[in-house]
């Protein structure tokens, strides 16, 4: 085994989208822990598209990560090394360990997983932080109830491909779970293997069309990952009392000249409507209700997890980072850093 450890640190600020000049490599020893810590071989890596977010000075929901310090991550590994009462060499943990091969850690924030309860990429996302957003953002944030007709978007990426099949098991017929999603591979997938009733291909389809002939009683609840003009689009068709999830805008995060707000705002007023941000990590005191109740849903065969690994260790971050934002992925795009 290397004797380095390599990472992946934040060097400028970017405009759009990250560019290879926002990013250094360094290499340095692996850690040593000292009372009280534990190292973590990482072997995989989580790539979401809020870290173009942390990128960008100034705190929003979460601190920006600074000039210089390794780029923030969720991962998943093996503890190598341990002077932790609470972490035995062997056991495999999730935290936010960093862009890098081995992270130190004082234990704050690690969680301890079960690998053979699931692969270890699922922990970074339908059994991780992508899941449980869509688990709290629709039941909680969007007040779910049977008979909705729900509307998701980004529907064929890490968290819209959980949110529309929890919808699917909450709802009961007539109920409609209609995704939107860029491409006819994503669209076939979300319904002919995930079971939504309908899909709107946003890059060939009139979204506003598409959605009159698919909720013709209007949208209950909209679970939005994409801002833009597809949030402007759903507003169109909401139903009387409709919930609008704001969950995330992927749409806006590389824009240069401002973010593109709704213009059609005002169908909120005319359907007593509501438009919620949410944060999943104000849900933490409850991860486990929804790690056990989507862990059952997977095990009684009526959730489906994918993730979408790409090899090349931290050498291959930007690159990963940006097939977000390129629509390249279909389920939790994941980076596989060293073999567990
Ligand atoms: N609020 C929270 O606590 C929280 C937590 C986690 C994630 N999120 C948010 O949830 C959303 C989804 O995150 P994720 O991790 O599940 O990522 P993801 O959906 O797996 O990947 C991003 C997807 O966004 C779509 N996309 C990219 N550019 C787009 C554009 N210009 N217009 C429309 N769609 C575009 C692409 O799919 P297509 O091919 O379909 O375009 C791409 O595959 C993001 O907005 C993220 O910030 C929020």
């Amino acid at each position: 085994m290397s004797s380095t450890n390599r990472q992946v640190r934040l060097a400028g600020r970017p405009s759009g989208l990250p560019a290879p000049s926002d990013w250094s490599f360094t290499e340095e020893p692996i850690p040593v822990p000292g009372e009280g810590e534990l190292v973590v071989a990482i072997s995989h890596l989580s790539l979401d598209p809020a870290m173009r977010g942390w990128m960008n000075a100034g705190a929003s929901y979460i601190e920006a990560v600074e000039l210089g310090d390794i780029m923030r991550a969720g991962a998943v590994g093996r503890v190598s090394a341990s002077e932790h009462p609470g972490f035995a060499v062997g056991d495999h943990v999730y935290g936010a360990l960093g862009v890098q091969e081995h992270a130190l850690s004082d234990g704050n924030g690690v969680i301890k997983i079960d690998p053979s309860l699931a692969p270890l990429p699922t922990y970074l996302g339908t059994l991780g932080m992508t899941g449980m957003t869509a688990y709290f953002g629709l039941l909680d944030t969007g007040k779910l109830e049977e008979g909705d007709t729900v509307v998701v978007s980004g529907a064929a990426g890490a968290v819209g491909s959980v949110a529309g099949q929890i919808a699917k098991i909450k709802t009961r017929s007539p109920a409609r779970v209609i995704g939107i999603a860029g491409g006819t591979e994503k669209c076939r997938w979300i319904v002919e293997e995930l079971g939504f009733d309908a899909a709107i291909d946003y890059k060939t389809q009139d979204v506003r069309r598409a959605l009159r002939e698919h909720a013709p009683n209007g949208v209950d609840v909209y679970f939005d990952n994409v801002g833009g003009e597809i949030l402007d689009a759903v507003l169109t068709r909401l139903a009387r009392g409709a919930r609008v999830v704001i969950c995330g805008a992927v749409s806006q995060y590389n824009a240069t000249e401002g973010v593109r707000g709704p213009s059609n705002y005002l169908s909120l007023l005319v359907a007593r409507a509501s438009m919620t941000g949410m944060v999943v990590f104000d849900y933490a005191a409850r991860y486990g209700e929804a790690m056990a109740a989507i862990a059952g849903w997977m095990r009684e065969g009526l959730l489906i997890s994918r993730e979408d690994v790409v090899d090349g260790g931290v050498s291959a971050f930007p690159d990963a980072l940006l097939k977000l934002f390129a629509g390249e992925n279909i389920g939790k795009l994941v980076l596989r850093i060293q073999n567990d």
